[in-house]
């Protein structure tokens, strides 16, 4: 059987920078407050689409691998932030790329979305249906988010990255996966609004309600991504000492300092990018493993460790054996268009197009388990 070498790379931030002080113009919260809890300064906000960011992404990507886009055989869309359903968001990459004998799939599971695509991206590679894949990790989420709500409205923010697969006979790769999903916490993250749960309701697209537990997800988030960083680390006998980087979910910097205390390793081998992207859910790991092999992090032939977790409550932990190659093949030029408007220009453009009913969201029914299980 053969593996699966991450061979090409590449990310694409939208440039408008929302910073917490922009926050704090219309939430009743403040820099200190978000720091100290987050550790994030600021994040970005999209001035382009989701499909946008994924392509210039995905570009950067294939010309790092140095691969045709004619050759791609897969492309996998991993994200909750889609243009439309239908078609899926992954032919719509696809064509931009010009990627035309590929296959094109969406996948969903919140946070996790770009891991789980990796693992599922491997295993295709490993017996032989495919010979390489687009791996994408996306999310626009400053267009669905309730900007209402201080809980969740600073928490957040968009950006793309993207990864290039290719069989090989070298053992590298995704060579260890732990993937599950904490399904008892499912309650803990919904976004209401956002589906066919809510038809004929009278809502606008982008006007949601977000349940949200933070606490409980906080405990549950460094629970399963520490359980399954060690089970992983122990499948494959690898020892906390030998891991090279540690590239997690960027959901908050004490659950990203908790999780490398669980599993042993110091944080100056931690990739933290919190500060200045705040939570892309999907994108956040694809984006700091980007960052990370641009600023000289991963060494050849190293063990990288990716835990991750995200709504459902899916959690998984992918340990990945690099090859022997920590530089570009070639370099895109692909580029997305400038950005005329400031973050909070375009946030308070969201603001005001939300809400139009008085907050008729509120009366929403959105059947959960919990208040299917009331209502017998
Ligand atoms: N600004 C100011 N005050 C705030 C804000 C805000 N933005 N948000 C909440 N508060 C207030 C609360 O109302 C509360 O006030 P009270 O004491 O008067 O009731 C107080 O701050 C403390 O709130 P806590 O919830 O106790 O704060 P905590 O230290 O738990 O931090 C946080 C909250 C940052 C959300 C944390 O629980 C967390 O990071 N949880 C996990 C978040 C997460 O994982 N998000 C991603 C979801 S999964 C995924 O990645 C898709």
């Amino acid at each position: 059987m053969s593996y699966a070498a991450i061979t090409g790379w590449g990310a694409c931030m939208p440039p408008a920078v929302l910073s917490n002080d922009d926050l704090s113009t219309f939430l009743d919260t403040s820099d200190e407050w978000i720091t100290t809890r987050t550790g994030m300064k600021e994040r970005r906000v999209s001035h382009v689409s989701a499909i946008e960011m994924s392509t210039v992404a995905s570009q950067r990507a294939l010309a790092c691998a140095g691969l045709d886009p004619a050759d791609v055989d897969l492309v996998i869309y991993g994200g909750t932030s889609n243009d439309e359903l239908c078609p899926n968001s992954s032919s719509g990459v696809q064509l931009a790329l010009g990627a035309t004998n590929a296959a094109a799939m969406d996948l969903n599971t919140a946070c996790t979305s770009f891991c789980y695509g990796l693992a599922t991206a491997t295993a295709m590679i490993r017996t032989g249906m495919i010979r390489n894949a687009v791996v994408i990790g996306v999310e626009l989420i400053s267009r669905y988010m309730d900007w209402s709500n201080r809980n969740v409205a600073v928490l957040f923010g968009d950006g793309a990255a993207a990864v290039v697969l290719q069989a090989t006979e070298a053992e590298e790769g995704v060579v260890g996966s732990v993937l599950g999903c904490d399904v008892e916490a499912r309650e803990t993250l919904r976004v209401r609004g956002f589906g066919c749960a809510y038809a004929g309701q009278g809502i606008t697209f982008g006007d949601t309600l977000w349940d949200f537990d933070g606490q409980v997800i906080f405990k549950r988030a460094v629970r399963a991504m520490s359980e399954a960083s060690t089970r992983v680390l122990a499948e494959r006998g690898v020892k906390a000492d030998d891991v090279g980087l540690v590239v997690p979910h960027q959901a908050n910097l004490r659950i990203i300092e908790s999780v490398a205390q669980h599993a042993g390793i110091p944080m100056e081998k931690v990739i933290v990018t919190v500060q200045k992207y705040g939570n892309m859910s999907a994108a956040t790991v694809p984006v700091a493993l980007v960052e990370a092999l641009e600023t000289g992090r991963v060494q050849p032939g190293s063990w990288v460790l990716m835990p991750a977790f995200g709504g459902g409550l899916t959690y998984c932990s992918l340990l990945v054996k690099w090859g022997t190659r920590v530089t570009p093949l070639g370099k895109s030029d692909a580029a997305l268009p400038p950005c005329e408007k400031t973050a909070l220009e375009m946030v308070n453009v969201i603001r005001a197009g939300q809400d139009p009913h008085g907050r008729s969201l509120k009366g929403l029914m959105a059947p959960t388990l919990v208040e299917a299980r009331l209502a017998k």
